[in-house]
């Protein structure tokens, strides 16, 4: 199944193996066998390839990662139509365990298809749970703090709200939600408020901000400088797809 993926996928895939082993969390050894099993994630593309996002080589690295450090209890910061969701959903179908609770706005529930409608299809309803925030991500993983008190997660794949404000202060907030071992993705780390389409259809939005906070990159300023004193190691930058992958202590 492995000769199908693309020859730059499978370098970089290549380049997880060569990992050093986890002294946190369960041990994984370098070698751990990965399971093999990309029909799932195939499927998806095949069927949901033109929705907005997560694209198939990115889901490739997803499914490499979540194997290599055994990964069960996963967080989504921001989820649009779920197509990312979905991905791992496969990979934890393929896997026979894992849960995923993934975090958007309100506004997410309008989108067409909408992830409510993507879980539907793809029957997996009870491997993730989709919660839509009145304001921000911050605020529900303030009430997952309160609530159980103790790390809950091993994964997080943060795909939303790429500011410096809300990076840091979600990145904080991880750190005591995330159990020792796991493994953090920070996306978008050269996002910046001046070259955000967005932010180009909506000045308004931008004038709040300074001229340097605007051309700021506020991802990068998250993983560079705030991320390793919350307690997280970084692993290594993915370039081809502006991903900072580190772990927590
Ligand atoms: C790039 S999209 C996510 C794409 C998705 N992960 C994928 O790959 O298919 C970013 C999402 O983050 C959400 N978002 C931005 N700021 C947020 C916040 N503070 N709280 C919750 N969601 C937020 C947006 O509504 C948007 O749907």
């Amino acid at each position: 199944m492995l000769n199908q993926i693309p020859l730059a996928i499978l370098a970089c895939l290549r380049s997880y193996r060569c990992g050093t082993e986890m002294k946190f969390g369960k041990r994984i050894s370098n070698i751990t066998e990965i399971n093999t099993d990309l029909s799932g994630i195939k499927e998806i593309t095949s069927k949901f390839g033109d929705i907005k996002y997560m694209k198939e080589e990115q889901a490739l690295v997803l499914h490499e990662i979540i194997n290599k450090y055994d990964l069960v209890d996963l967080l989504e910061l921001g989820f649009f139509q779920g197509k990312s969701s979905i991905y791992m959903g496969a990979i934890m179908k393929a896997r026979g365990k894992g849960h995923l609770t993934t975090i958007d706005l309100e506004v997410a529930r309008t989108k067409s298809p909408s992830i409510l409608q993507l879980i539907e299809q793809t029957g997996y309803k009870d491997l993730i749970t989709p919660i839509f925030a009145h304001r921000s991500y911050t605020w529900e993983l303030a009430q997952m703090i309160k609530k159980s008190r103790k790390p809950i997660f091993d994964f997080c794949y943060l795909d939303g709200g790429h500011t410096f404000d809300v990076t840091a202060l979600g990145v904080s907030l991880l750190s005591i939600l995330m159990k020792p071992g796991g493994i953090l993705i920070l996306d978008d780390l050269n996002w910046s408020i001046a070259k955000s389409p967005h932010c180009k259809e909506h000045p308004e939005q931008a004038e709040i901000y300074s001229a340097d906070e605007q051309s700021a990159m506020g991802v990068r300023m998250v993983w560079e400088e705030v991320l390793p004193k919350f307690g997280f190691k970084q692993i290594k930058e993915i370039k081809e797809f502006s991903w900072g992958l580190a772990q927590k202590l």
